[in-house]
């Protein structure tokens, strides 16, 4: 991950440099953790930069504000002009986009209503899930820490504070040498990766989860769905076991940063063959082939960095 090349942000309706983009320590999201983000990819297509399902990003991100109160002054349609200029100030193809809304300085007594801010970070994040991770898998484990209930927190909403817990399992995983945690819900039962989404296959068919395994609904999640049903294959929706993903041919892990990842092995057990099976392959190469626009099957998810919007940045930087 590298920030190098980020100069500008955009911040309250401005893109401002990369110095000036910072909060004040008063600030009530970062004591309290009242914030809520969305996590985007753009890719160079051979159109020039394309924006991976943006809407449907930005629709989560209003919808994870609406159930912390955040109001957010801007319209979608302002969000995605404002990320499209920032990628063009910066010369940004392949990047990941970090929209965030939190609650700003004005008070700290736990009930406040501050006012409300909204940044948006981009830079260039080339492979999440590490060098060779997406071609030879991850090696993960059962994390101790249990994915917290939707009665705890709402887990369909994308907020700063929740991170929490995955932090917490992240951590312990790479403590213990592990690329990556499996969270399991309160009743045992598989919730997710720390933060993605988590899909198995055995025979041909392809098994997830849903909200009441107390995931995040993620947007490669049903962009997986989508293509592995285009492709012909069966999704079977609903609670998943431990004993599920240690008896499947194949298992991966989805999300925005991470994309589509193999899972090889599970506290030291191999999970099918121990290496990326054949339709995680597919599905894999489908996905990079949409996000990159070589496929041309589901054309309506990327958002095009229109050639004026380019141009007109670079004037202005
Ligand atoms: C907890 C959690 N689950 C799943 C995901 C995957 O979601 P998406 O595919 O929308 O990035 C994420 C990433 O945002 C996440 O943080």
């Amino acid at each position: 991950m590298g920030f190098e090349k980020t100069k500008w942000v955009w911040h309250n309706g401005r893109q401002v440099r990369w110095s000036d983009a910072t909060i004040h320590s008063s600030a009530f999201g970062l004591h309290y953790g009242t914030g809520v983000f969305e996590g985007i990819r753009a890719y160079e297509t051979p159109a020039g930069p394309a924006v991976f399902r943006m809407k449907e990003h930005l629709d989560r991100l209003y919808a994870s504000a609406a159930v912390y109160n955040l109001k957010i002054d801007y319209t979608c349609e302002q969000l995605e002009e404002a990320i499209c200029e920032n990628l063009s100030l910066n010369g940004l193809g392949n990047c990941y986009i970090r929209p965030i809304v939190y609650f700003d300085s004005e008070s700290l007594g736990i009930r406040a209503v501050c006012p409300v801010s909204t940044t948006i970070l981009a830079w260039e994040w080339e492979d999440a899930a590490g060098k060779g991770k997406k071609e030879e898998g991850l090696r993960v484990t059962v994390s101790p820490w249990k994915k917290f209930h939707s009665s705890m927190m709402p887990t369909t909403a994308k907020s700063t504070g929740q991170y929490l817990n995955s932090i917490l399992a992240v951590r312990d995983a790479a403590a213990r040498g592990f690329d990556e945690a499996i969270l399991l819900d309160m009743h045992g039962n598989l919730a997710e990766g720390a933060v993605e989404n988590l899909f198995l296959i055995k025979d041909e068919k392809i098994y997830t989860n849903d909200e009441n395994s107390s995931i995040l609904m993620g947007i490669t999640r049903d962009s997986v769905i989508q293509i592995a049903r285009s492709l012909g294959y069966e999704i079977v929706i609903g609670t998943m076991k431990l004993e599920d993903l240690l008896d499947a041919d194949e298992a991966l892990l989805t999300g925005t940063a991470i994309e589509v990842a193999p899972i090889r092995e599970v506290d030291g057990k191999a999970i099918g063959s121990g290496r990326r099976g054949p339709i995680t392959a597919k599905l894999q190469k489908t996905y990079f082939d949409i996000v990159t626009g070589l496929n041309s099957d589901f054309r309506h998810w990327l958002h095009q960095v229109s050639p004026a919007v380019r141009l007109g940045a670079k004037a202005v930087a």
